[in-house]
């Protein structure tokens, strides 16, 4: 088997401007051709084999926990009871999952990180821990823009909630776009129990709550989560899901609801709270304290690990 990493090398050539055209034909015509990978590895972590973080959007902790089930899923695992975002607005919240730092990043807008700054996925690659992202709505494998729904014209796919579309470390290198899917590969590679290792999951601009409230953000996370909380294909062996927000609402104080869920949550704890400091940060540290993956020398060295 060639190492992840040395095909990376040999095929990461491609301009990062490649993928940018949202014209509908334009975007027909890459999909036809754009490369899709679907990884898979088995490298036992200490704690969990799989890691599967979810973002939904913009609710403060006390509005979250309130929801029916939101909370009922929290009652499924371990509630964390002082997890917080890192800053405002949503982008940077996304962009530090995958590098521990908002890496300089303010605002919403296209925002580029240049090469030489690593993520995750770098760490990852070095020990053969397969990962991928899934958008909904992503229209192909490695989109770099945003798209609209084609019937209402309604917001649907955003590149800010993509953690991993602002690093050109990505964007410069053909078989990591690859690995940036939609929920129609998600679904592909449930059902051929092709998931990754490590993988970040966005729900489109309706389902994540941006564009509605936290009450279809809420029904969604346990309507998506609760068959495959049952398909070994996804919580086989010891998975870990943690549910969260991006970010609260700017007059709070950004703590938001976190969950963690799924067969490596020990029984004994399920349905208990956990009242350590978290924040975005935990998200890296956790998966590098499990894998032994060294770490990127940002806010990851000094954040708290879940276990
Ligand atoms: C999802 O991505 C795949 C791979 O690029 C593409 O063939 C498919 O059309 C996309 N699905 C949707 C609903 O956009
Ligand atoms: C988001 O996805 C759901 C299905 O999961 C769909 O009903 C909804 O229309 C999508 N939102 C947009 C804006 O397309
Ligand atoms: C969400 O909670 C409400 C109120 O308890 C319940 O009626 C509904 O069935 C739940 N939704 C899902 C998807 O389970």
């Amino acid at each position: 088997m060639i190492p992840a990493v040395l095909l990376c090398a040999v095929a990461g050539v491609a301009a990062q401007t490649q993928y940018t055209s949202t014209g509908t034909a334009a975007v027909a015509k890459a999909a036809a051709t754009a490369l899709t990978l679907s990884p898979t590895s088995n490298v036992a972590g200490a704690t969990f084999d799989r890691y599967v973080q979810i973002y939904l959007e913009n609710t403060d902790y006390s509005m979250a926990i309130g929801d029916p089930n939101l909370s009922y899923l929290a009652s499924q695992g371990i509630l964390l009871t002082n997890y917080f975002a890192i800053t405002h607005p949503s982008q940077p919240n996304y962009v530090a999952a995958a590098g521990a730092s908002t890496h300089g990043i303010t605002s919403d807008s296209f925002s580029r990180i240049t090469a030489s700054v690593t993520t995750i996925v770098d760490l990852l690659e070095a020990k053969g821990v397969s990962w991928s992202i899934y958008q909904e709505d992503m229209p192909y494998s490695g989109f770099e823009g945003n798209w609209i729904n084609q019937k209402t014209g309604a917001n649907d796919y955003v590149r800010k909630h993509n953690p991993l579309m602002s690093y050109d470390s990505i964007t410069s290198n053909t078989n990591r776009l690859a690995k940036c899917k939609n929920f129609t590969m998600f679904n592909t590679d449930l059902n051929n129990n092709q998931l990754p290792q490590w993988m970040f999951i966005t729900p489109n601009m309706t389902n994540d709550g941006h564009d509605t409230s936290v009450t279809t953000a809420g029904k969604w996370a346990r309507n998506w989560l609760t068959p495959l909380l049952s398909n070994t294909n996804f919580n086989g062996g010891r998975t870990l899901v943690i549910l969260t927000f991006d970010e609260g609402t700017t007059t709070g104080t950004n703590q938001v609801y976190a969950a963690l869920l799924g067969s490596a949550v020990p029984a004994a704890k399920v349905g208990t709270t956990d009242g350590t400091m978290y924040n975005h940060y935990s998200l890296t540290k956790t998966v590098e304290d499990n894998w032994g993956l060294g770490n990127l020398g940002q806010n990851d060295v000094s954040a708290a690990a879940f276990f």
